[in-house]
């Protein structure tokens, strides 16, 4: 590719949004029901046929379809990504109906965050990421669903790879959905745990806790973690929280960890390389960081907590074992 095409590349939005059309009319799904033709995918979508035409035409040209004879449109293999329910969960990320669509948005806010640190998203859609889903009870299940997702493969790891023998009591900060403080729980039958969030993630993290048979164990504290933690406990985790803010909010989220428990442990994914984006993603959506393990570790010490120890386990996920100092 020529440096001209990869500029145009990167800044075509001709792309980004046929893709988003098709997703929001759920056109993929029709033509997988059988409605092949330009007049009948047109009634389907209740759309303009003409207009729809060029649409289809346009995600022939960019590989979603395939125009196997005149006004007959077929899905190719990223078109039938597009899929409800696909494996990897596209469509309602681009629906432009949907929170993934007003996350992808925050990036007509990025000149914002460049120039202040601050999220486009609350330039662009006038509130905090957060304060959004406190307002919007789908959206912040759609959230929850896709952080459980992420706990699938985090939190296995983490119920194994940490050595939980001396432990009693854990509190779980920002735990939000409450799979990982469930998969810990239920792994160690020894613990009881207490998990703080806004009261918007309650209801996910309650039923959480009953379907891993852990309810008993488990309770769920509607808190801000930018106050003093309202109960104290043997070990603090902290999972996948840090990298949503700056250094200052991270460093006084840190402080009230390791006043509430001896010892903190920090979860995060760090990035493989796999998406390139992930930095800028955080500054725009929460104005938040990618950080190394160093970064994380001097954040920590800033705080008043000591490296004991550093997990590693797969896909980029790391825990670091940090001591308050007293
Ligand atoms: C990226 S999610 C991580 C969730 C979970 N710990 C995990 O590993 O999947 C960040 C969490 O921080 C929570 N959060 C944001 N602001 C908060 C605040 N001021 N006090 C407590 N929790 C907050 C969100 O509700 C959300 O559940």
């Amino acid at each position: 590719m020529t440096a001209e095409q990869l500029l145009r590349e990167m800044s075509d939005l001709a792309g980004p949004f046929a893709v988003r059309v098709a997703a929001t009319l759920r056109l993929a799904d029709r033509i997988d029901e059988g409605r092949h033709e330009l007049a009948d995918l047109a009634a389907a979508t209740g759309t303009h046929q003409a207009a729809l035409g060029q649409l289809l035409r346009y995600l022939v040209r960019r590989g979603v379809l395939a125009e196997t004879r005149p006004e007959h449109f077929e899905l190719t293999d990223v078109g039938r990504l597009l899929r409800d329910g696909g494996p990897i969960g596209r469509r309602q990320w681009l629906d432009l109906d949907g929170l993934g669509f007003r996350m992808d948005m925050a990036y007509a806010g990025l000149l914002h965050s460049v120039r202040t640190g601050e999220p486009g998203y609350a330039a662009v859609h006038g509130l905090t990421l957060w304060a959004d889903l406190d307002e919007t009870p789908a959206a912040r299940e759609y959230f929850d669903a896709l952080m459980r997702a992420e706990q699938r493969r985090t939190a296995p790891q983490v119920a194994r790879l940490v050595d939980w023998a001396g432990a009693a009591t854990v509190l779980d900060v920002g735990g939000g959905n409450g799979g990982l403080l469930a998969e810990v729980l239920a792994k160690h039958g020894h613990l009881r745990g207490v998990l703080v969030d806004r009261s918007a993630s309650q209801v996910a993290a309650m039923s959480t806790f009953t379907e891993m048979g852990v309810a008993e164990r488990a309770r769920f504290v509607a808190a801000s973690f930018f106050e003093p933690l309202p109960e104290a406990a043997d070990v603090v985790v902290v999972s996948r929280v840090l990298s949503d803010w700056p250094d200052a909010p991270a460093r006084t989220i840190l402080g009230h960890c390791a006043a509430a428990a001896p010892r903190v442990l920090v979860v995060e994914v760090l990035q493989t390389g796999q998406n390139p984006h992930f930095d800028l993603n955080m500054l725009v959506t929460v104005g938040g960081r990618e950080r190394t393990v160093a970064e994380f570790e001097q954040l920590a010490g800033s705080a008043g907590l000591a490296l004991a120890d550093v997990l590693r386990g797969a896909d980029g996920l790391v825990v670091l074992d940090l001591a308050a100092r007293s």
